[in-house]
């Protein structure tokens, strides 16, 4: 079945988000002009930026990614300028260097890459590569991107399948196999110690930095070594859907169809993830951002296997984030509320970039654009 088959299924509510979304993209255009930070969450109605790394905070390029898709969407050049107002901002955090690490993927590859892609914009396509080269660069040749700095030498986390799509476009675009070379060495060694038997997913490994040797998974973000921090399993899903779609390689595909169906079996009976899936029973805390993130990837793992099962379980996804956590009206800049920070951190409940953009992202794919930002 082609994708735009699958998606007739679902019209109706399509087209109701889709409106709303229209409705509230000017509101957080709005309630961005003359500031003199990137959004990132909302406090009191208006937006704040991220919590430290100032320029160099991770999130920094889902802002201006959702300003392409309303763009994309509605053809308002008010948000292809603000797109490239925010693209241009993060010049400053190639010389800040310091604070950048493995999300340069997430900052650079949705933004100026998306730029490049939609507008051909040289100094966008610099941008680009001059982040791809960052990234390529923290490779270790045990068989790990590193993810942070300082003494975090063997630290590789699950989030990083997301940013090996900035490595697999650097191939595509130059010709040069390095990139591409670097991603799947990565994504192998991430299918063989960030994903369990059952399919569900540690969010960090630390291995030995000259022998690949784990010597700890700890927590991370999630609630315990062992646990399931359920935004960490939206990246595997996606992450690894992306992967065998930029290199055909089916062990990607079975192992993103692997931690897809962990994800969907533990959202069965409550479509709003839990933070963590293993978080103890009595403990609410949900992360709205896991939810947005996987719809968006199991849509993608629709297109590219044929398989409606898995375009059913994103839709399910976005009808319960659009039901019970949108907030449509103009009092908040951001949609989604209920998102999480990390289980053991301070930003519990709140608004997230990200969250809107994946969901808004999620929704342009049924919309019927097919263009990809990864
Ligand atoms: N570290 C990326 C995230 O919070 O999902």
């Amino acid at each position: 079945m082609t994708f735009d088959e699958m998606r007739q299924s679902c019209a109706g509510f399509t087209a109701q988000a889709v409106s709303r979304l229209i409705t509230k993209l000017p509101i957080a255009l709005q309630k961005a002009e003359n500031l003199d930070f990137i959004p990132y969450t909302v406090k009191y109605g208006k937006w704040v930026p991220g919590p430290f790394d100032g320029i160099c905070w991770w999130t920094n390029g889902f802002w201006p990614a959702y300003m392409w898709a309303g763009w994309r969407l509605t053809g308002d050049e008010r948000y292809k300028r603000e797109a490239e107002r925010a693209e241009a901002c993060l010049d400053e955090a190639f010389s800040e260097f310091d604070h950048l690490h493995h999300d340069v993927g997430f900052m650079w590859l949705i933004s100026s890459g998306a730029s490049f892609r939609m507008t051909g914009s040289d100094l966008s396509r610099k941008r680009t590569l001059a982040a791809a080269n960052l990234l390529a660069g923290r490779f270790n040749p045990a068989g790990f991107i590193r993810a942070w700095n300082e003494d975090r030498t063997g630290w590789a986390i699950i989030d990083c399948m997301m940013n090996l799509n900035l490595l697999y476009w650097a191939s595509e675009y130059t010709g040069d196999p390095r990139f591409r070379k670097i991603a799947m060495t990565h994504a192998d060694t991430a299918m063989r110690h960030f994903v369990r038997e059952d399919g569900s997913c540690n969010h960090i490994v630390v291995f030995d930095p000259e022998t690949l040797k784990v010597l700890d998974t700890p927590a991370g973000q999630g609630y315990a070594p062992g646990s399931a921090w359920s935004r960490g399993q939206a990246w595997a899903v996606y992450g690894f859907t992306l992967s065998y779609l930029h290199t055909d390689n089916e062990a990607y595909l079975a192992v993103a169809k692997k931690t897809a169906s962990y994800f969907i079996d533990q959202v069965k009976e409550d479509l709003l993830p839990k933070c963590d899936f293993r978080q103890p029973a009595e403990d609410e805390l949900r992360d709205a951002c896991a939810g947005a993130v996987a719809a968006s990837g199991l849509l993608e793992l629709a297109r590219c296997t044929g398989e409606k099962e898995w375009l059913d379980a994103g839709v399910n996804l976005l009808r319960a984030l659009d039901e019970r956590t949108a907030d449509w009206t103009d009092a908040s800049p951001a949609i989604l509320t209920q998102c999480t920070g990390a289980y053991h951190g301070n930003d519990h409940n709140i608004a997230m970039i990200y969250a809107d953009f994946f969901f808004a992202e999620a929704l342009l794919k049924l919309n019927g654009d097919s263009f990809l930002f990864w």
